[in-house]
């Protein structure tokens, strides 16, 4: 089951969407749906701060150990109803965390779900993939991500999206997370979530940039395009090539219209934009839109589909 992003742009879970009043701000921008911070079963504090690094400095992008800092699923389904007035998709992303009610991963998946799906979001995004916390995510196991698709497939009936880690340079894990997605009815693959374990020095104070996790954190911005672009295309082929239904949706180092396209061009079907938010604020959204609509005018395309998928071999 798809969903259908116009235009086809949104922002990325996590930064600047945890309160209401941060959701609002984007509801009301061009983004074509509202992608919420990942909610988890219990509120989150977070990690301890300095836990975001995101200046221009270098221009490499953002580092963040932010740990799931939430509301806790229960407050965004009270929200999701007010935020669903503005007209756009409410795309609620949902995370497993420790929590005092000590449920596994995979209940904790379950029973977020079925809660925000009442509460009426349009799709769900399964983040499997926050590199901020203690145990390894999700994502980097097959087992554990056909554990909580089947559980959440089996009772859930909006369409979902599943957030994945770049696989790098592990291609038999890429093929087995792939593999496994194709025995489920997914919408989308959301890819990138931050590179992980990436770190940075502060010159002047001679200081790692954030605190938590001895100073290592996840990756966003420019310094990400590369990793993303490779992620999309891959997992492009990879659904081509098995004629699965499901769509790639690209994240990662978009910063101007052309980094967009490349996605586009790379086989992502909507883009989102995380560290770009941060910097830029709400009117990113409708700067990037511009751009693109300029671009496909100027090299004779009519839209965004034409190009999905339809970059060259050199
Ligand atoms: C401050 C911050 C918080 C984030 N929180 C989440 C989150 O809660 N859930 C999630 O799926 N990704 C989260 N991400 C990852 C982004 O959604 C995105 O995948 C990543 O930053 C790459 O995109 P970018 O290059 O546009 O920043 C977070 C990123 C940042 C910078």
């Amino acid at each position: 089951m798809g969903i259908r992003i116009y235009p086809p742009i949104t922002n990325a879970s996590g930064p600047l969407s945890v309160t209401y009043e941060e959701l609002e701000r984007i509801a009301r921008s061009a983004t074509g749906a509202i992608v919420t911070k990942s909610m988890t079963h219990c509120p989150r504090q977070g990690n301890p701060e300095p836990r975001l690094w995101a200046h221009l400095d270098g221009k490499i992008g953002s580092l963040n150990s932010m740990g799931l800092p939430n509301l806790g699923y229960q407050e965004y389904a009270k929200l999701i109803p007010k935020l669903k007035e503005f007209g756009k998709p409410v795309i609620a992303s949902i995370a497993s965390a420790p929590c005092a009610h000590n449920l596994p991963p995979v209940e904790q998946y379950r029973e977020i779900a079925g809660a925000i799906e009442k509460a009426g979001a349009d799709a769900l995004e399964l983040n499997l993939s926050c590199p901020n916390l203690e145990d390894v995510p999700i994502s980097m196991d097959p087992q554990s991500v056909r554990a909580v698709l089947s559980a959440v497939t089996r009772d859930v009936k909006i369409p979902i999206g599943v957030k994945l880690s770049p696989y790098n340079n592990v291609p038999k894990l890429f093929e087995e997370i792939a593999r496994t997605l194709l025995d489920f009815e997914i919408a989308y693959v959301a890819t990138i979530n931050s590179e992980p374990l990436t770190l940075d020095i502060d010159l002047k104070t001679r200081a790692k940039v954030i605190r938590p996790n001895d100073g290592f954190g996840g990756l966003g911005g420019p310094a990400v395009l590369p990793i993303a672009l490779a992620e999309v295309h891959r997992f492009y082929r990879f659904f081509q090539k098995h004629r699965a239904q499901i769509a790639v949706w690209g994240v990662g180092g978009i910063i101007r219209a052309e980094d967009a396209i490349k996605h586009f061009l790379a086989g992502a079907s909507v883009v989102q934009i995380g560290t770009l938010f941060l910097w830029e604020g709400p009117q990113a959204f409708e700067r990037l839109w511009a751009g693109i609509q300029q671009w496909l005018t100027e090299n004779g395309f009519s839209s965004v589909e034409e190009l999905i998928g339809q970059v060259r071999d050199a």
